[in-house]
């Protein structure tokens, strides 16, 4: 495995499997009383965030508290990045207090990468604008093995804004590496240029899609990054691309819906469907705290997972 986790595209297959059955191991231990494991003792992890997160942050912070690192959580607010301190100055203050890893979440796609060439620690991109989301489609890809076994040739619909969507870079990536079949569904005007040489198929009528997938994987609309008009209203965006009952009843029995979070009900998503039993948004959450673990530790390369009793 490479040093620093900033793309989905620097896992081999074998890595990305890896992670996951490592994954599986962590979320046995994590079914016992004491969670917690000695594996990275005395290591430290720097949560290091410039943009809002609820979900990531802590998922992190709990996965290196579990792994029993020491942890120092730094968000942009409040320190000297609002007197304008450059990402490199705070690099090299991280560097000086010897972190071990960084995790890093940034409004500048690119900015793990830029990270990684100042600390000798590994960087963990945790989300970096429109690009990427590695860790996130770990986690979803470790909830789709959960609930309907191997990758290998599963049908993964992937729905809404592309265009601004770390998540679904990082997930057309990723599954595409352990074997499924991704297809986007957006308007044109919420998908990159550049999709084309993505791995995967693209379509614009969600009706015709939805009886042949297994995953049904809803993106949030990320009105904070449109400076334009992508859509003509809330309404018609809902009515043509927005999961509800109806669209729900298309779907094979065992088929699942996903959703990174945060959610906007009853604009991709109607409540009902986010709540319903085939719903793994929840699960999805508790996932990422076992995902990251094995991030982490695999990583930091932790000493033994330890315990037979798992
Ligand atoms: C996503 C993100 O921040 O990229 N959320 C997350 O990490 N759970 C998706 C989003 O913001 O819509």
């Amino acid at each position: 495995m490479k040093r620093h986790l900033i793309s989905a595209a620097d896992l081999s297959r074998d890595d990305a499997l890896l992670i996951l059955d490592t994954a599986d191991e962590l979320a046995r231990i994590s079914d016992r009383s004491i969670k917690k494991l000695p594996t990275l003792r005395g290591r430290t992890v720097v949560n290091l965030f410039f943009e809002d997160s609820t979900r990531t942050r802590i998922s992190f912070e709990a996965a290196a508290k579990r792994l029993s690192a020491d942890v120092i959580n730094f968000s942009a607010k409040g320190s000297s990045v609002s007197k304008g301190e450059s990402l490199k100055d705070t690099a090299l203050t991280l560097e000086a207090m010897g972190a071990d890893a960084v995790v890093i979440r940034h409004g500048a796609s690119g900015a793990p990468y830029r990270l990684a060439g100042w600390v000798r620690g590994s960087v963990v991109n945790a989300g970096d604008g429109t690009h990427e989301h590695p860790t996130q489609a770990l986690l979803d890809a470790f909830t789709m093995r959960r609930r309907l076994g191997s990758l290998e040739g599963r049908r993964v619909t992937v729905v809404g804004d592309v265009l601004h969507s770390r998540v679904a870079r990082s997930n057309v990536l990723l599954l595409a590496t352990l074997g499924a079949e991704v297809t986007l569904v957006a308007p044109p005007t919420l998908l990159p240029v550049s999709v084309d040489s993505w791995p995967c198929e693209v379509s614009y009528d969600l009706d015709a899609v939805l009886p042949k997938s297994d995953v049904v994987m809803m993106l949030r609309v990320q009105r904070e990054r449109m400076n334009a008009a992508f859509f003509p209203t809330e309404r018609e965006y809902s009515r043509r691309y927005g999961l509800d009952r109806d669209r729900v009843a298309k779907l094979h029995d065992e088929a699942i819906v996903m959703h990174p979070g945060p959610m906007n009900r009853g604009m991709e998503i109607a409540a009902e469907v986010a709540d319903s039993a085939r719903s793994t948004i929840v699960e999805q959450v508790a996932n990422g705290v076992t995902t990251r673990m094995a991030v982490l530790y695999l990583l930091l390369g932790g000493a033994d997972l330890g315990g037979e009793d798992k």
